[in-house]
């Protein structure tokens, strides 16, 4: 069963196409690489003991996915290509929505073409926009702060009415939560470009020595130690969610929307002492402002997807703490070598 992996390369889509090898799935990766190294797939076909495809071509140009569905027999999708940066999309709204947007409608043209009629799209939490009940079930209302959000939001919306228009079409919309750790193996795993926004890819590197010390981003929420709680998922839970996706949406058509989180929220400081901890180190920080735009908390309902999905979270925030740091400290630049980050 070939199932093709937009933006595959990527720190989750590389997971998944480790989870879809092992369990039987031919993945086949298109990535443009923007955000992306192509040792990434290398180290997957490393660790699987099959030989993955990566084809480096875009997903908002026609002829680049054409080449792949006629090259390939292609069941099944998983959309992961898109930009990711919140506060980059803030500077660059148009790049955003002229790459996400585009992606997904070129992306949704070809298939039909082709009819192909499986889709499983990475959607996220953030489309739940502010001043929610928590935990956030997947029939609450939406708004988003920020043109990344937006995105998915209208990403979500296109995929909803091609769905309306062909029932033979299968939509799967999967709204992750927070995803950190890496694999068991410590060969692949999350590599920013940069500095890196997000929380655990921070510790990591101060961890490391590579930058100096964590700012926690306010203490004074309505949470119990002040700091801000969010619904930290490993992502090979996450890369499993993919598979358990897969497998629904070839015996559903329709479209269906599920929340992928843990259920349960942490605190910026229960992550930051856990992975103390589990690796024995100490990461110095300093209480700083607030972020812009961040909110108090954040976690999943993930009910719907237990229920339909018979998928749930196995690992603990200790394993995701583990696996992150083992990713770190055997690849310190992460896929680039010392002496390109020299050059
Ligand atoms: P990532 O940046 O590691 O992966 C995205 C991949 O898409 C990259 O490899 C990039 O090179 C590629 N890409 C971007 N535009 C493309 C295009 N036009 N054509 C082909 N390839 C393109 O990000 P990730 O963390 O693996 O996220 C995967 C998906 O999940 C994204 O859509 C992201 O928005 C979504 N998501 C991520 C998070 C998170 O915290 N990591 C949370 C919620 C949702
Ligand atoms: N934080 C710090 N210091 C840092 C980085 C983060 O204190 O250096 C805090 C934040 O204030 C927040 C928590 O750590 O309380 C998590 O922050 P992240 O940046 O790791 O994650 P967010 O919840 O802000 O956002 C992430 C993705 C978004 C996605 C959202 C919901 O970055 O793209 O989850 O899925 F939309």
């Amino acid at each position: 069963m070939a199932v093709l992996l937009t933006g595959g390369a990527g720190y989750i889509g590389s997971h998944t196409a480790l989870c879809l090898a092992n369990a039987g799935f031919e993945p086949v990766v298109l990535d443009n690489l923007s955000n992306a190294s192509p040792e990434a797939i290398k180290r997957v076909s490393r660790l699987t003991g099959k030989q993955i495809p990566l084809i480096e071509g875009d997903c908002t140009v026609k002829s680049d996915l054409e080449a792949v569905f006629a090259q390939y027999p292609i069941d099944q999708v998983i959309h992961f290509a898109g930009l990711k940066a919140v506060g980059e999309s803030v500077a660059q709204p148009l790049r955003y929505y002229r790459n996400n947007l585009d992606a997904t409608l070129t992306l949704l043209e070809v298939m039909a073409a082709h009819g192909c009629r499986q889709i499983v799209f990475s959607s996220s939490a953030t489309v739940y926009g502010t001043n929610q009940e928590m935990p956030l079930r997947e029939t609450f209302p939406l708004g988003c702060t920020n043109p990344y959000g937006w995105t998915k939001f209208m990403s979500e919306q296109i995929l909803r009415d091609a769905g309306t228009a062909d029932p033979n079409l299968s939509v799967v919309l999967l709204r992750y939560f927070n995803p950190v750790g890496a694999h068991e193996s410590g060969e692949i795993g999350e590599d920013p470009s940069g500095i890196p926004n997000n929380l655990m890819p921070y510790i990591c590197q101060v961890a490391k020595g590579r930058l100096k010390q964590l700012n926690v981003f306010g203490d004074d929420y309505p949470t119990h130690d002040g700091t801000g709680v969010r619904d930290y998922i490993h992502v090979m839970d996450l890369a499993e969610g993919h598979l358990a996706a897969l497998n629904y949406a070839q015996a559903h058509r329709g479209v269906e929307v599920f929340n992928l989180g843990t259920g349960v929220g942490y605190s910026v400081l229960d992550l930051l002492h856990t992975f103390e901890r589990v690796n024995g180190l100490r990461v110095p920080y300093r209480i700083a402002p607030r972020r812009p735009g961040d909110i108090a908390t954040c976690y999943a309902d993930p009910a719907k997807a237990a229920e339909l999905l018979h998928w749930q979270t196995k690992r603990s925030l200790d394993d995701m703490c583990r696996d992150a740091w083992r990713w770190q400290s055997q690849n310190p630049m992460g896929y680039r070598t010392a002496q390109e980050t020299d050059a």
